[in-house]
């Protein structure tokens, strides 16, 4: 598969069905979060893999966006870690964890599995109830499984603004 297929294949699954994730999958896409790029390559980020009892109730918690997944990826950022770029002291932390978190949503697809990426969720509710994550932006929350037999995009997987829109040569 070519990477364009890849990412066209891909669509954000909200219906995952109940079929476990082997390990080394979830490590495959770990190993893929690691291989991004980041400014300065300071690796401002961190990636937790939330499947005790008490790390999925505290993501029911605070988001309805689970799909019936059995383990979460959750991307946060460093923002005391990262690159500032000294013209403007833009603090590059955000992106860096979301090439990361795009790295991982793609490795999920390549190792046949399925998600969403979530960014609606309680975030300081979540740094509440799961202290670890408190002092890191949290930019992705992944609910990642098997695509049930009767998921299916959404309408607006196919919507895509054209090239003449998006894209100016100058
Ligand atoms: C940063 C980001 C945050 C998102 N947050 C949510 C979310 O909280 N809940 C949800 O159902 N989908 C969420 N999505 C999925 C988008 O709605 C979806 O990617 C978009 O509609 C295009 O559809 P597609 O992914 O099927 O191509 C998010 C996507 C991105 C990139």
């Amino acid at each position: 598969m070519t990477f364009n297929e890849l990412a066209r294949k891909r669509y954000s699954c909200r219906k995952l069905a109940t079929k476990p994730v082997e390990q080394e999958k979830l490590d495959a896409v770990i190993e893929a979060g690691i291989l991004a790029p980041t400014a300065v390559n300071k690796q401002p980020f961190r990636i937790w893999v939330a499947k005790s009892p008490d790390a999925l109730k505290a993501i029911h918690d605070v988001t309805p966006f689970t799909f019936g997944a059995g383990v979460f990826l959750i991307v946060g950022a460093k923002r005391e870690e990262a690159w500032v770029r000294p013209a403007d002291k833009a603090n590059f932390a955000d992106v860096d964890a979301t090439i990361v978190a795009t790295h991982m949503m793609l490795a999920i697809e390549d190792q046949g599995l399925a998600t969403t990426w979530v960014g609606h969720f309680d975030a300081p509710k979540l740094q509440e109830l799961i202290p670890e994550l408190a002092g890191y932006d949290l930019v992705a929350i992944f609910p990642v499984g098997y695509a049930d037999s009767a998921a299916k995009p959404s309408p607006l997987h196919a919507i895509r603004k054209s090239v003449s829109e998006l894209v100016a040569t100058i």
